[in-house]
């Protein structure tokens, strides 16, 4: 499988939300990446409910929606309803993560957990086989724009040997810092999925960017 594009729409203008989020649809983009952050869980606020229903009036993609939130398991549903194709938790706001996982997929949607840059990959042993997307943050999560932290390849080798040892199907997401230097040694090392804000929209033509991100060669 080639890998996947998630341009983030935090990085979107959102006084011309409508046309950002055809402009992603016209695209080679796979995914939308939407980020929800609630000010407790990471400092700093972005959008909930109105926003994503606005999103998903227009999105003919898969709407892969991050949780930066505490409790994340009070709003599942509404999350779903919402548009969410994948919803992802941080494993660091969830006591019950096992069962929140199943709560989403009983949704219908798919399960997806994310990482900070300083949890372990061994943490999610014993739940791999129930995650669908593990989301690697590879910036400390609340702000776009941040620099790429390196030891990220590390710990996309030591979650594939992970998912290999233990049989499962999980994708490999990388979220935070993500340009057209580091992707293609991101796919290298093993990533399925790069999320990609502010190097898409901050671009001269985010449409050629998002492409530019999905075709590069690796060596
Ligand atoms: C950070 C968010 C990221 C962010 C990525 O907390 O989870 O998805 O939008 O933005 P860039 O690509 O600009 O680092
Ligand atoms: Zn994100």
């Amino acid at each position: 499988m080639s890998h996947l594009i998630a341009p983030s729409v935090l990085a979107a203008n959102f006084g011309q939300l409508d046309h950002d989020v055809e402009m992603l649809n016209q695209s080679t983009a796979d995914w939308i990446h939407i980020d929800v952050m609630d000010g407790r869980f990471v400092p700093n606020i972005s959008f909930g409910f109105p926003v994503l229903q606005a999103i998903q009036k227009k999105a003919q993609k898969t709407m892969d929606v991050h949780l930066m939130i505490e409790q994340p398991e009070k709003y599942i549903e509404q999350f779903r309803e919402g548009g969410a194709h994948i919803i992802t938790v941080h494993y660091e706001a969830c006591t019950h993560l096992h069962s929140i996982l199943q709560q989403i997929k009983a949704t219908g949607a798919r399960a997806g957990v994310a990482l900070n840059p300083h949890t372990p990959i061994s943490f999610l042993s014993d739940v791999i086989q129930d995650i669908e997307v593990v989301c690697l943050m590879s910036v400390n999560p609340g702000f776009g724009g941040q620099k790429f932290i390196q030891h990220t390849y590390q710990k996309i080798r030591e979650l594939k040997a992970l998912i290999q040892e233990k049989g499962s199907a999980c994708l490999i997401e990388i979220d935070g810092g993500v340009n057209l230097e580091n992707a293609p040694l991101l796919v290298a090392a093993g990533a399925d999925v790069l999320v990609a804000g502010s190097f898409v929209f901050n671009s001269q033509d985010p449409t050629q960017t998002i492409l530019d991100l999905k075709q590069f060669t690796i060596y």
